[in-house]
């Protein structure tokens, strides 16, 4: 029987080792994705004409969110002093992400920091694209090179209705400034969800191959703030690329690591990639190796976790770096087996996507 104290790195009792850490610098957001921080009287109508009994709880009104006060978000100091913890234990990659980490002013000086942590081979950002033109040729010379954009609908009242904003074309010029700048590789994440942007699908593939970027096709999952996900409203992976194959003539790609997210396909004749992540249909736990901090400073050992680990207090009270070792050591050995979306005993976390961050 192991122990977490002489597990070798951030192993946890599975018998997973982590290696993966993203990052979520604010939890705030510009955007109002429906998905995520739903607000618009738009997105209200939408769920409440998915109920089959209108008028239930998650036919809402607007929402105010309770953003954390500032004081309760690490700051960058606090956020180098874990990762560079972290990167002792064996985290090579970080993923910042938010809310929209570009509203946090300063965002690449705190990329270039992370990048220069011994044992971090990897740094990359999510990003909804919105203000990203104006920090774009920051973010490059601060050593970032792999970009993220969330984009749902290329079909501008569409794209409204699904992050309550018009910013359709803000998005489009980012994704094209980014492949102009080099960054690589940029990468597309659509979440489709049914009647609402599932007939652009085959629209945002083409999109892809076009602009020879790597899309990203996800699963709508329970982690909205109105908590009026249902399963209905989820097209699965499995009818996404059944989908796609019809239209494009796509192969697969085998995985470049056990632990990727996406199962993969790349156009025959062109370039550019389609991924599915099915994380609701197909969940890919046993492989999972990755850590989330939120804004506020609390260890998720799994999206779905009820239970978070408080790390900003050992980061403010003092302590030393082994108390944090020892901390993060116990806590990854204590991580979820899995998910249990689809399971009777499911319960949604309180935390949304933009708390959590992707
Ligand atoms: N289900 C699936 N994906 C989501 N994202 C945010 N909320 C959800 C959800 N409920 C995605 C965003 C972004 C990434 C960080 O997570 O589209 O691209
Ligand atoms: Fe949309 Fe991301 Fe903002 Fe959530 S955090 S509202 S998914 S842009």
């Amino acid at each position: 029987m192991g122990s977490p104290v002489n597990a070798v790195g951030l192993q946890d009792s599975f018998g997973r080792i982590m290696g993966d850490l993203r990052i979520s610098v604010t939890d705030r957001c510009n955007f109002r994705c429906l998905y995520c921080l739903p607000d618009t009287e738009e997105a209200s109508n939408f769920y409440r004409n998915q109920q089959e009994d209108a008028g239930s709880k998650t036919a809402k009104r607007l929402i105010r969110y309770p953003w954390k006060p500032k004081k309760d978000i690490l700051t960058f100091e606090e956020i180098e002093r874990f990762t560079r913890i972290a990167a002792g234990l064996g985290i090579e990659k970080i993923r910042i992400t938010g809310g929209e980490p570009l509203l946090r002013s300063g965002i690449a000086d705190l990329i270039s920091n992370i990048r220069a942590i011994p044992g971090i081979k990897d740094v990359a950002l999510t990003s909804n694209g919105f203000l990203f033109r104006r920090y774009a040729q920051q973010l490059k010379d601060a050593g970032l090179s792999r970009m993220t954009f969330s984009l749902d609908s290329l079909d501008a009242d569409n794209f409204e209705k699904m992050t309550g904003r018009k910013g359709l074309q803000d998005v489009l010029d980012s994704i094209d400034l980014a492949k102009q700048l080099g960054f690589d590789p940029v990468k597309v994440n659509a979440v489709i969800i049914r009647n609402l942007n599932d007939h652009e699908l085959e629209d945002l593939v083409q999109f892809g191959k076009n602009r020879q970027i790597s899309m990203r096709f996800i699963e709508y999952m329970p982690l909205d703030h109105a908590k009026a996900w249902q399963k209905t409203m989820v097209i699965t992976g499995r009818e996404m690329i059944d989908r796609i194959q019809s239209s494009f003539d796509i192969e697969q790609v085998p995985p470049s690591n056990p632990s990727e997210t996406a199962k993969r396909w790349k156009h025959k004749d062109g370039q550019g990639e389609v991924g599915i992540i099915a994380s609701v249909s197909e969940p890919f736990c046993q492989q999972c190796n990755r850590l989330r901090l939120t804004a506020d400073g609390q260890l998720r050992t799994c999206l779905f976790s009820h239970h978070e680990h408080d790390f900003k207090a050992h980061l403010r009270d003092g302590s030393a770096d082994q108390a944090i070792i020892d901390q993060l050591k116990t806590v990854v050995w204590g991580k979820e087996s899995g998910h249990k979306i689809g399971h009777e005993d499911f319960v949604q976390p309180d935390r949304t996507m933009s708390f959590i961050g992707g």
